[in-house]
């Protein structure tokens, strides 16, 4: 199993009876969405997307992806919420694969986080994605101005066309009007996917492609994901399971979910899914709080916190079994400092030994927790573990009886904004 979900440290607050009784609701969740019956059902586009994506297109981007690395040294990435912390968390799960460098914009309005990047960027060659579903939205709109200006001094005619590559919706928007006009390279994001969903759209697969990394495991993984958490049988599919438990655990009021790894390179992975969660559920005063914490770092000032603070949040850790490289901790003539007992051991072994006893503790505290585990950390197992996620939160959206694929909430500071802007 390349994907698993350890429950042990569940005991006493919920139960797999538990889990029995909302076997129906469960299964009704599961109807709605393959049926598209449920709330939001205009934008379940993404049940089904991984094995919709045809090969020669995952070819056509490669073939881009080759060109760009070939013409710039670096990718401008714009774009904020989902149309961002997908494509950072795959770069940052993986490491920066290849070493090609992509940097972020439009994902804040620090004056001098931009100031800074087009400063550093002045003598590379660089190419721009600017991703915007809606094609409208401030942050990677202002960017996208800043970008435009920086390329013109350097670049101009064809030269200057080819480095911009738009991502948006296939007519609305001003960004689809923008690429339009000037005859940039385009690609569509699909109606029917929101944000928080569209890492497998063009939205997450056109900048990957372009810093190298391998979009095709991560669509098969995907694929595979697809075909494991779409089973209607609660027993087989850990998707469901995960979103039932968790329903469960809200209902006692266990308002929290901690989710937390002992691998820093899951820090995005973690910011994605608390976007994908916090949006899809919390509707109408309803929702699970998503917060995130990476360790040990995290247990060195939040470890109180979660070991003896208020009694209401539960964890899911994130883990992964095997690591890519081995770090041997060496052994020293003098053992001063009395770790000669794990000399000649791999550090990982360590990391697993804080991982079990944090998860051991903190049950004992009164903090019931879970394991979500990944065999590996590449694009493979990154592909499956993006679509369970999806498909859990649209269950456990639908168990709480909210619509888990639009997002009100996030109108209301931009039309105050807007009002404070004097924008139409
Ligand atoms: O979930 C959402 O829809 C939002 O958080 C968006 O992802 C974010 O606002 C970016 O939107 P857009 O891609 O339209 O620029």
């Amino acid at each position: 199993m390349s994907l698993t979900l350890d429950k042990e440290y569940l005991k006493g607050f919920v139960s797999s009876e538990d889990l029995k009784l909302i076997a129906k609701d469960i299964e009704k969740a599961h109807e709605a969405l393959e049926k598209k019956t449920g709330k939001g059902s205009e934008f379940t586009g993404w049940t089904d997307l991984p094995s919709r994506i045809e090969d020669s297109f995952v070819a056509e981007l490669e073939k881009l992806g080759k060109d760009v690395r070939q013409n710039s040294d670096c990718l401008v990435s714009i774009g904020i919420g989902g149309s961002y912390l997908g494509i950072r968390a795959t770069m940052e799960f993986l490491r920066g694969k290849d070493g090609f460098p992509v940097y972020y914009a439009g994902h804040n309005m620090s004056v001098d986080y931009h100031y800074k990047l087009f400063n550093c960027l002045k003598d590379k060659r660089v190419t721009v994605v600017v991703i915007s579903k809606s094609g409208t939205t401030t942050e990677p709109a202002l960017a996208f101005r800043l970008a435009k200006q920086f390329l013109k001094g350097k670049y101009s005619g064809e030269e200057l066309k080819k480095r911009i590559i738009c991502v948006t919706d296939a007519k609305k928007g001003a960004l689809r009007k923008i690429a339009d006009k000037n005859g940039y390279r385009s690609f569509v994001i699909p109606d029917d996917v929101g944000g928080r969903f569209s890492i497998l759209t063009p939205v997450g697969l056109v900048p990957l492609a372009i810093a190298g990394v391998d979009i095709r495991a991560l669509v098969q993984g995907a694929r595979d994901g697809q075909k494991e958490y779409s089973n209607a049988d609660l027993e087989k599919n850990i998707a469901y399971q995960y979103a039932g438990l968790r329903y469960l655990l809200y209902k006692k009021g266990k308002l929290i979910e901690v989710s937390s790894s002992f691998y820093d390179n899951m820090s995005f992975v973690l910011e994605w899914w608390k976007q994908l969660y916090g949006e899809s559920e919390a509707k109408g005063g309803q929702g699970i709080f998503p917060a995130s914490l990476i360790m040990s770092t995290d247990l060195h000032s939040m470890g109180q916190l979660m070991q003896d603070g208020v009694r209401n949040l539960f964890e899911t850790f994130l883990d992964i079994e095997r690591s890519e490289h081995s770090v041997v901790i060496p052994k020293e003539d003098e053992d001063l400092d009395g770790f000669n007992i794990v000399s000649d051991k791999d550090l990982d072994y360590v990391n697993k030994q804080a991982y079990k006893a944090t998860a051991a503790a903190h049950f004992e505290g009164g903090v019931p927790n879970m394991t979500l585990r990944l065999m590996k950390a590449d694009e493979y197992h990154l592909g499956k573990l993006y679509y369970f996620y999806e498909r859990a939160v649209a269950i456990s959206g639908y168990l709480l009886g909210v619509n888990p694929f639009d997002q009100p909430g996030v109108e209301a500071y931009k039309k105050k904004m807007f009002a404070l802007l004097g924008k139409a």
